[in-house]
């Protein structure tokens, strides 16, 4: 949607992934959902180093309201997790410099049985999200039918506009009616939605995250030209920090959704997480790529017989980002190339290793160089044109 809002994809954290519809507060008071855990990790963003690199939305997911509707036909948080309210835990959110999202669902009820927004129901909770002061809806699907779809994703748009309060507006639509053109006008979307989930729901694995990226890069043709500032796919939450990756495949989720224009958005616990995790989801470099102001979508480039894959985007000033992706489980590859297989133009280069610091300068398009890539593991480059106009280059190489 063009109106000023997530000119770059969203960051911050989200409910959903890893403390899913955990409403036990009797027995584990630390991992309910309440609002006890938004507080959290709202301190956690603040005083953690994440809200200065960009992370700023936290986005309440499923299972928070009351079974009822109030009196007025309004929507409600469950009294017992939320006593005070959302209004207030948005004050508690703003006075931080952080914003709040929260989830509503197109349909008699949320997908875990909650109520929800039907046609008769979208202005008036349109309106009472804008007077808590919430900043970010995700509208799910389900319990609707195409039909309902049609005509309520773009009504909540409408609606969420008139409230006069900017509130970015995810929309879960594409995933309900299988997430490809014809079924999926991608125009459309962009006109009325900043993000929109586009394929199955994200776990906690190695092979959730290859088979989303699989699938987003197998319909790329389709997807890619959808994307640009305001308008954004989302392949689902970022898992890093959880249980289910190692270290080389979560600096894969990040370097291939910082190429993808993916939303950043965390689903782990930032009261525990370990210094690996913090380090790559902290990448200042992966961060800037995702951040790129261009907002051009990357692509899968190439896919080598031996299980490497190359993935491409086009950055300001210039300058690109390469990730080499080995899906190989059993040892590291090696992997020889030059920039002009990867199609790239003849010049000077200098390629930034994203994730080990080192820099590689003299590179022009037709230099071979090997690449060694863990097993489902990731290089991750960023890199610039190189004019250097001294004799030397820094590293000795030609001027
Ligand atoms: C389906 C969505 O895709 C998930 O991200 C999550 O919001 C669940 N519904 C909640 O029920």
């Amino acid at each position: 949607m063009d109106n000023g809002l997530l000119k770059t994809p969203p960051m911050g954290w989200m409910a959903w992934e890893r403390f899913r519809c955990d409403i036990d507060c009797k027995d584990d008071p630390e991992n309910c959902i309440r609002e006890d855990l938004f507080r959290d990790m709202a301190d956690r963003l603040v005083e953690d180093g994440w809200k200065e690199l960009g992370y700023e939305y936290v986005i309440i997911d499923d299972c928070w309201m009351s079974m009822l509707r109030d009196e007025h036909g309004r929507l409600q948080p469950d009294p017992f997790r939320f006593p005070g309210g959302i209004a207030k835990l948005a004050r508690y959110i703003h006075d931080r410099g952080l914003k709040l999202g929260i989830y509503a669902d197109m349909g008699t009820h949320t997908c875990m049985g909650f109520p929800g927004t039907t046609l008769d129901t979208i202005n008036i909770d349109a309106q009472t999200f804008a007077s808590w002061g919430v900043d970010y809806l995700k509208f799910d699907g389900c319990s609707s039918n195409p039909i309902e779809q049609m005509l309520g994703y773009p009504l909540m748009s409408k609606a969420l506009n008139a409230t006069g309060r900017p509130m970015a507006y995810s929309c879960s639509w594409p995933v309900y009616v299988g997430g490809l053109p014809p079924k999926v006008n991608y125009s459309l979307l962009g006109d009325i939605c900043h993000l929109w989930r586009n394929y199955v729901d994200i776990q906690d694995s190695w092979d959730s995250v290859q088979g989303i990226v699989e699938w987003f890069s197998n319909n790329q043709d389709d997807l890619q030209p959808a994307a640009g500032p305001g308008r954004w796919n989302d392949p689902d939450m970022l898992i890093i920090g959880n249980f289910g990756l190692s270290v080389d495949q979560a600096r894969a989720q990040m370097a291939l959704w910082a190429i993808m224009a993916a939303p950043l958005i965390m689903s782990n616990d930032l009261r525990n997480l370990d210094n690996s995790a913090r380090f790559i989801l902290q990448n200042k470099v992966a961060v800037a790529i995702n951040q790129d102001s261009m907002g051009i979508q990357g692509r899968r480039l190439l896919q080598e017989k031996n299980h490497i894959e190359v993935y491409w985007r086009p950055l300001s000033h210039s300058a690109s980002a390469l990730v080499f992706l080995s899906r190989r489980t059993d040892m590291p590859s090696l992997y020889h190339t030059s920039l002009a297989k990867l199609k790239y133009d003849t010049g000077n280069y200098e390629a930034y290793d994203v994730f080990t610091g080192s820099t590689v300068t003299g590179l022009n398009a037709t230099t071979q160089f090997t690449l060694s890539i863990n097993p489902s593991g990731v290089v991750m480059w960023y890199l610039g044109i190189y004019a250097d106009m001294g004799t030397h280059t820094c590293m000795g190489f030609p001027g």
